[in-house]
């Protein structure tokens, strides 16, 4: 099992979202975008409920786990984690992030994640502000910032969420924590400099990665150009 643990903050990790793959073609482009160096596989999954969307659950995330190796980075935008993290663990996630405006208890979500023999992560809505999250940090691996309301793929970046991703790599440096910082929506090619020289190291991309004009390689490539820009932020 992949762990996210072995992997140190100063690696940029890409970990392309799925939403934006031709799902006819699923589990050839998977492969494809793993081939062309992704370490991750982000898999969205939303119940209709926390997000005004329905995408796909545990059988689609078994059935891609039967042929890919990548670290499967399951991002739960429903409203009841602490219910479904385990069928979700069972169907192979390495790693599970849940939101902090779900209904359920967010301390038992992160131990029942934890329990499961996965890596946790914590979300917030671009509205929740990164003070909210900060309780929680010493126990997550992982924290993902939103740059776009969640429910959708193919949405535009939000710039004000840059200084969110900022509060957060203050934190977890003063607190000298280890833990991700992953950012999430519309990042690509003209805002994954500002993302990174911010502190995030974790870049998920759906659009501009399963969509890129001269393809994954090229795709994945430019957001691991952005190491350099790292090494100054931490
Ligand atoms: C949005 C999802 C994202 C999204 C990213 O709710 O969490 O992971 O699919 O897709 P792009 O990169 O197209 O914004
Ligand atoms: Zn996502």
């Amino acid at each position: 099992m992949l762990d996210i643990r072995k992997f140190s903050r100063s690696e940029i990790l890409v970990s392309p979202s799925i939403l934006a793959a031709d799902f006819c073609e699923l589990g050839r482009e998977c492969d494809e975008v793993v081939a062309a160096g992704a370490e991750l596989l982000h898999l969205d999954v939303m119940d209709g409920k926390l997000v005004p969307n329905i995408s796909f659950g545990v059988p689609v995330i078994s059935s891609l786990r039967k042929r890919n190796q990548a670290l499967f980075d399951v991002h739960l935008m429903i409203d009841r984690p602490l219910f479904y993290a385990p069928a979700f663990a069972k169907a192979g996630a390495d790693h599970i992030t849940f939101h902090y405006e779900c209904s359920d208890d967010l301390d038992q979500t992160v131990d029942c994640i934890h329990a499961q023999g996965c890596t946790a992560g914590m979300s917030l809505k671009p509205a929740t502000p990164a003070e909210a999250l900060f309780p929680y940090l010493d126990k997550l691996e992982m924290v993902l910032v939103m740059t776009v309301e969640p429910g959708f793929g193919g949405q535009s970046f939000m710039e004000d969420q840059v200084l969110k991703i900022a509060a957060f790599r203050r934190e977890i440096a003063r607190r000298n924590l280890n833990c991700h910082i992953e950012v999430d929506g519309g990042i690509g090619e003209k805002n994954v400099n500002k993302v990174v020289a911010n502190g995030a190291n974790v870049l998920v991309a759906g659009t501009s990665v399963f969509r890129h004009p001269e393809g994954m390689v090229k795709a994945v490539k430019v957001l691991h150009d952005a190491k350099e820009l790292l090494d100054t932020a931490l």
